[in-house]
């Protein structure tokens, strides 16, 4: 057994969670008013003989004990291991890495500070940048932004700074880890920036942890960034969140747009609520740091990548802020720099003008087609139907639905009857459910963790190309805590080997299991995919379950007397 699953074991969730709400018996298991959210009738339940919990309500999660503390108490996983193993009398094994990352992480911050200090000092005195300080005045950032972003120089030599940071005790494997140096075989490494405009990347606390770099002419790539390094996962980051924090608070609204010159134009401007995803994807983890600030996010997305990029990522990114996100298009062939920059009106009234990112979709998935024919409402209910059906919020979600059959010249219902045919379809005649048509009922029992979810997990680390093909799955979709942690982190790391680095030691050693299961190597897609659908149908489940229950609640309330304890009938 797992240190995990013994701490695990040592503590019952009744107890947490009597803790933190008031238990009620509900046959064999409790409801409660929900810790999480204000409401008036329980609709949080504690499972004890799955040690599990779930909130029907609008938190529409749940999770194992360590989940619950972590939500509850806003502790990450390692946290929560600690203190309950302590007080569960569970010793953990001592692990002599651990005080040292805390400061090995710290060597890093200072590396990376030393180095964005250094380039900026260069880009304001040294003769050598020249260059780069005219090519600043020609691009129309002001010298308050120069200062405000710590923006640099990075000299064209192939060891300046190498030499510098070296000769103040950091050693080379250190300035490798921090992505400053690249190491080549058999030769001497080198400066990984050389002669290019600097943008230290700082997180929300201001703490330099990587660059982004500019040539300052044609020549590509445009833009070299730092590598993931123990403190930088690019798609993690928001440039310019560190600036834009008041703003976005005062303004409860954040914009986010794609590059670094555009948040800079825009600071430039006095609109400082604009922060940069930096080209990738946005993802799941920028909305988490994003959504303490505001829950108001409008995407300024180029017109050439919009369509897609508001499609994939849209309602995963809505449901992991739990509201809407807005879309502006920008022009055909201008990004928000050259838009601010021509007119600060127009930018203005792109943002007051953005749309709903599902509304968005609608109209570029029927852009092109012609409603009044069969064959494209068919195709509009194909393209538009997956991706409703992944909204959390049931609200907008019936609001999208009702949409979509209008659009269709169908009625609600008959939409429905092909949403549940569609489904239907999917699950029948894949591997995975063969000879077992009915899925077996979902293990929950903790010790022995999750089958199914680490099946799921073990396809995906160890066929990291399949990683695209999961972009519906939600966190939440998982109920152990170890599995929904390295989900998560998974999520925004390249590889196995940061990824161990993001990842408390205990959770380690769970994933090293889950890379070493040994896994059939045919039909991997369709393996992964009816993985998928049964992890979501495992979560949707317990939602129609418990909805049925309310609904007949409800109905049974109004007909028989009022006190008696429906409990014992339902
Ligand atoms: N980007 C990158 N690597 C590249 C190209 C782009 O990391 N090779 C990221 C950068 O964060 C960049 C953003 O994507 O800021 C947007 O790219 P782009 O629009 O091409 O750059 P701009 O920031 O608009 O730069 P410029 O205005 O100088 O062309
Ligand atoms: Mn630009």
């Amino acid at each position: 057994m797992s240190v995990i699953d013994e701490v695990k074991q040592k503590t019952d969730i009744v107890d947490v969670a009597s803790q933190y709400t008031t238990l009620t018996k509900s046959g064999r298991n409790f409801k409660a008013i929900c810790p999480f959210h204000s409401e008036k009738h329980p609709s949080f339940f504690i499972y004890p003989e799955q040690q599990s919990w779930h909130c029907f309500g609008a938190c529409n999660t749940g999770g194992d004990v360590f989940s619950l503390i972590m939500k509850k108490e806003g502790l990450d996983f390692g946290e929560v291991l600690r203190h309950t193993a302590e007080i569960a009398g569970v010793t953990l094994p001592s692990r002599a890495g651990q005080a040292t990352d805390k400061e090995k992480n710290d060597r890093l911050y200072r590396i990376n500070e030393l180095s964005a200090d250094y380039f900026h000092q260069l880009l304001l005195t040294s003769p050598s940048a020249e260059k780069t300080r005219s090519y600043i005045t020609r691009r129309g950032i002001s010298n308050q932004s120069v200062n405000a972003f710590n923006l640099g120089y990075s000299p064209n030599s192939w060891d300046s700074l190498r030499q510098y940071l070296m000769e103040r005790d950091y050693t080379e494997a250190e300035l490798i880890t921090a992505g400053l140096i690249i190491e080549v075989e058999s030769a001497a490494s080198h400066d990984r920036f050389r002669n290019r405009l600097m943008f230290p990347i700082n997180d929300a606390k201001g703490r330099t942890i990587g660059f982004g770099a500019r040539v300052l002419d044609d020549s590509m790539p445009k833009y070299t960034n730092s590598p993931d390094t123990p403190l930088f996962y690019k798609s993690s980051c928001l440039y310019g969140i560190d600036l834009a924090r008041e703003a976005i608070r005062q303004q409860d609204m954040a914009v986010i747009v794609e590059g670094y010159m555009d948040v800079i134009a825009a600071h430039d401007n006095g609109f400082g609520n604009v922060i940069a995803s930096m080209g990738t994807a946005i993802a799941d983890r920028q909305v988490s740091n994003l959504k303490k600030l505001s829950k108001n996010i409008v995407l300024a997305l180029d017109a050439d990548t919009a369509g897609e990029e508001a499609a994939l990522r849209g309602i995963i990114f809505e449901n992991s802020l739990g509201a809407e996100v807005k879309v502006a298009i920008l022009p055909k062939g201008r990004d928000p720099d050259d838009v601010i920059r021509e007119s600060k009106d127009t930018w203005q009234s792109l943002i007051n003008e953005a749309i709903p990112v599902m509304d968005y979709t609608f109209d570029r998935v029927t852009a092109g087609l012609d409603l009044n024919t069969a064959r494209d409402k068919s195709l509009a209910v194909d393209r538009l139907l997956p991706i409703i059906s992944q909204m959390n919020d049931l609200i907008r979600k019936s609001h999208y639905f009702q949409k979509l059959a209008r659009l269709a010249d169908i009625t609600p219902n008959q939409l429905q009857m092909i949403f549940k045919n569609k489904a239907a379809e999917r699950n029948h005649g894949k591997s995975f459910n063969k000879g077992n048509k009915v899925a077996a009922a979902p293990s929950h029992n903790i010790l022995t963790s999750n089958p199914r979810e680490e099946y799921y997990l073990s396809l995906l680390l160890q066929h990291p190309e399949l990683k695209t093909l999961s972009s519906s799955i939600m966190p939440e979709y998982f109920e152990n805590s170890e599995n929904r942690e390295i989900f998560n982190a998974y999520l925004s790391t390249e590889n196995i080997s940061s990824l161990k680095e993001t990842l408390d030691d205990f959770i380690r050693e769970h994933l090293d299991s889950l890379v070493a299961k040994s896994l059939p190597d045919k039909n991997l897609e369709g393996r992964l995919s009816d993985c998928i659908l049964l992890l979501k149908k495992e979560s949707l489940n317990l939602c129609v379950l418990l909805e049925k229950k309310m609904k007949l609640r409800i109905f049974l309330s109004t007909l028989l007397r009022p006190g008696l304890n429906l409990d014992y009938i339902l």
